[in-house]
């Protein structure tokens, strides 16, 4: 062999993402406030904790300086790589954000939509060096023979390019997206397609949220790639993790977000709490807030006898918002909650409950008061709120679910399943939950938790640590 054991680093397992654990604020004063990470990918890998004695490479995110936030952080497992801003926003913003999740989650809207010309090749390029920034981390902080695990769209030349820079590795990929069919994962140039998937077959294995997801990665790699070559495919249904959301769920700051939201939300004319419907998202083009919008506008409009008896409980908390389309869709979802309110809104009920400040307590005061949860995204990986909804209810929840989401394949059978694209389907389901007597309720949730916890997050990782190094 040509390596040179001398120059090897220490750690025998390594996790690396785009987004870490925390991100950081600069404040006036030149110090750090720390903040965790949103999505699937922080709420499956926090589980981990430091303890498990994993080193996370991830990207310093800050919205100050970058260096700072590398050099200054003390995180213990963690190790955060000052990529150049520039370099950050094509790969992040352009490529990972704009492209790849776009096609993945076939967001285009094809007669404008994609457009690959001049700029999005600078992105590509800069896609690339933010890709072998984490290659030539992991490749120096790797010990011989360690097991590397590489997370999401964000990272799909690393396992390539490691591979080349260290051959003794076991290196794993997982991705917390769908998988685009061919026929749409090929509107992406040629080279840009093979390079994604010859990069992803540099792992020894790869990871999805389910089975429909590998199999479409498979067809493209087949179709496309010549195959999959030595490369295994695994599916790792991520579950929630129900001992810490119910123990941090019982914190006395949800019990005050509690409080405060049945005043906001106020009573029905009978005296009793006013039914609610909850929704709890990042402002995410895929997770169909707008069509969720007008599909309580339906109810409201088919079923005059809610009419001050519910209140639609909507969390969107903004995201990517240094993309345009991902502002105008935040404006949009502010522009349709406002319109139903003023339409059907009295002195006495306001319709829709819209909150677009991110606040984990108050996700979770939302979670128990819940008497439907709306998980009705358009194209999700797994979506954990369908799965953490019936854990954290406090009386049982009926679960109103997208079969487009990966959480389908495993929760179909209890809850109320919704092409999401049928606002009329959807809008008889929000009536079907809302008439769910609460004993089937309360049943339905506790076989809903069983699914959702089936896999949780640490066993998740083990499960995929194990079969690498197997
Ligand atoms: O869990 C899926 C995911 O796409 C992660 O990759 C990502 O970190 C998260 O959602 C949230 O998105 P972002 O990191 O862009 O805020």
């Amino acid at each position: 062999s040509t390596h040179v054991t001398s120059a090897r680093g220490a750690a025998q397992v390594l996790v690396a993402s785009n987004r870490g654990p925390v991100s950081y604020a600069v404040q006036e004063d030149g110090s750090l406030r720390a903040k965790r990470g949103g999505g699937g990918l922080v709420s499956g890998l926090s589980a981990i904790g430091p303890d498990a004695g994993a080193l996370w490479v991830c990207s310093a995110l800050s919205d100050g300086d970058r260096e700072a936030v590398a050099r200054g952080v003390g995180e213990d497992g963690v190790r955060m790589l000052p990529i150049p801003a520039e370099v950050h926003a094509d790969a992040y913003n352009g490529v990972a954000n704009s492209v790849l999740w776009f096609v993945h989650h076939m967001l285009y809207q094809t007669p404008l939509e994609p457009v690959f010309d001049a700029g999005f090749w600078r992105q590509w390029e800069n896609y690339g060096r933010y890709n072998r920034a984490f290659a030539e981390a992991l490749a120096d902080e790797a010990a011989e023979g360690a097991a590397v695990l590489v997370q999401d769209y964000h990272l799909t030349l690393v396992p390539g390019l490691l591979r080349k820079l260290r051959p003794d590795l076991r290196i794993g990929h997982f991705s917390h997206t769908p998988w685009a069919p061919v026929d749409y994962f090929r509107m992406l140039p040629d080279r840009v397609a093979t390079e994604v998937l010859e990069g992803m077959l540099g792992a020894d294995r790869l990871g999805f949220l389910t089975r429909r997801w590998a199999d479409a990665f498979t067809a493209c790699a087949t179709k496309l790639a010549g195959g999959l070559g030595g490369t295994q495919v695994g599916v790792h249904g991520l579950g929630a993790d129900a001992e810490f959301l119910r123990a941090r769920s019982h914190e006395p700051d949800v019990e005050e977000r509690i409080e405060a939201l049945r005043a906001e939300i106020g009573p029905a004319p009978s005296g009793e709490p006013r039914r609610t419907i909850v929704r709890v998202d990042r402002t995410e083009l895929s997770k169909n807030i707008v069509r969720g919008l007008l599909a309580y506008r339906q109810l409201l409009a088919d079923h005059p006898e809610w009419h001050e008896r519910v209140a639609h409980v909507a969390f969107a908390y903004p995201s990517r918002q240094d993309l345009a389309v991902y502002r105008d869709y935040t404006a949009e979802v502010q522009r349709v909650a406002d319109g139903i309110n003023a339409e059907y809104g009295t002195p006495t009920w306001t319709p829709v409950v819209l909150h677009v400040k991110d606040d984990f307590a108050r996700s979770l005061a939302a979670y128990r008061i819940a008497d439907v949860a709306l998980v009705n995204p358009v194209r999700d990986g797994m979506n954990l709120v369908a799965k953490e909804v019936p854990i954290v209810s406090d009386e049982g929840c009926a679960l109103v679910l997208s079969r487009e989401a990966g959480a389908h394949e495993e929760l179909a059978e209890d809850a109320l399943v919704v092409n999401p694209y049928d606002i009329l389907d959807t809008a008889q389901a929000l009536h079907t939950a809302l008439l769910m007597p609460q004993p089937e309720r309360a049943e339905r949730s506790k076989r809903l938790s069983a699914a959702a916890t089936a896999l949780p997050p640490k066993q998740w990782f083990l499960d995929q640590l194990n079969a690498l190094t197997a």
